[in-house]
């Protein structure tokens, strides 16, 4: 598939995604965020794929926001209308496989919510995140105020949202906005290493164990822990449960079929 404004590889069982528009500094217009859709999308029904990277392309960002000067040609019905399609951040917190935000430069505004709607950021130290929405008289509304919140504390949210301050890369990692900080450059290489170990794993227990803490996020303890349960049974249950079990008791490696 040949898109406009992002690059698509995969390397055996990794899929690679990247944000090509690297002269606006990966800024999010509309082509980009349906290419990125369709190409998640992709990638989900891809069975050869276990673990996907989004990263930015170009030395200075991974993403430097929306496309601002989109925003200055639409109106607020047009903003509205937008809002009631499908997302391109719900599509990547959706996707049904571990998917990791490989961060280096600006992440700022929807750059940000995308690195958030991501299941692990890795960033290397040129990293710089905002949310800079109310430099514009604007705040986040891609998961800048919700999942940041979730991910940071209200008050670290609070203060990001509020000031649309600059957070460097070892603030982030130090408030838990990063969870994998590497020296510059290494970013990549570091996502990749960490999504080729998870992509040894079944793939029936790595799409169980994202869905149940990713319900941690909205149930409550008691119903998160009886999802929790049921996910565990299922995993029991599958076959790569079983052969997962059974290869330890034969003191060799498993293979896994993804069933
Ligand atoms: N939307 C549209 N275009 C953007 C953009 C955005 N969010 N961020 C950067 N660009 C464009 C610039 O307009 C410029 O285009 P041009 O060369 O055609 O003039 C190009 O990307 C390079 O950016 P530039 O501003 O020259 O780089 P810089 O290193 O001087 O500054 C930033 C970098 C990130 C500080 C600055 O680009 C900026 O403030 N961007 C907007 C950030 C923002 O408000 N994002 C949140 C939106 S909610």
């Amino acid at each position: 598939m040949d898109y406009e404004t992002i690059r698509v590889e995969t390397d055996g069982p990794l899929g690679l995604l990247t944000i090509h528009r690297p002269d606006k500094l990966n800024a999010l217009n509309s082509t980009v965020r349906r290419e990125l859709m369709e190409a998640v999308d992709a990638l989900a029904h891809d069975d050869d794929v276990k673990v996907a990277i989004l990263s930015g392309a170009g030395e200075k960002a991974f993403v430097a926001g929306a496309d601002v000067s989109e925003f200055a040609a639409r109106t607020p019905a047009e903003q509205r209308e937008l809002y009631n399609h499908r997302r391109v951040y719900d599509a990547i917190a959706d996707f049904p496989k571990p998917i990791l935000c490989a961060v280096h430069g600006y992440c700022l505004g929807g750059g940000s919510e995308l690195a958030l709607a991501c299941d692990l950021r890795v960033a290397d130290r040129t990293a710089r995140f905002s949310q800079a929405e109310i430099r514009l008289g604007l705040i986040p509304g891609a998961g800048g105020t919700q999942r940041l919140a979730r991910l940071v504390g209200p008050g670290q949210a609070m203060r990001m949202a509020l000031t649309g301050d600059m957070v460097d890369a070892e603030e982030a990692h130090r408030i838990g906005l990063v969870e994998v900080l590497v020296d510059e450059g290494r970013h990549l290489e570091k996502a990749r290493e960490i999504a080729g170990r998870m992509a040894r794993w079944s793939p029936v227990a790595l799409r169980l164990a994202k869905r149940s803490i990713k319900a941690a996020m909205e149930a409550p303890l008691s119903a998160g822990l009886e999802l929790e349960k049921e996910l565990f049974l299922a995993a029991f249950a599958s076959d790569d449960g079983r052969e997962g079990v059974q290869a330890f008791v034969e003191k060799r490696d498993p293979e896994f079929k993804g069933r």
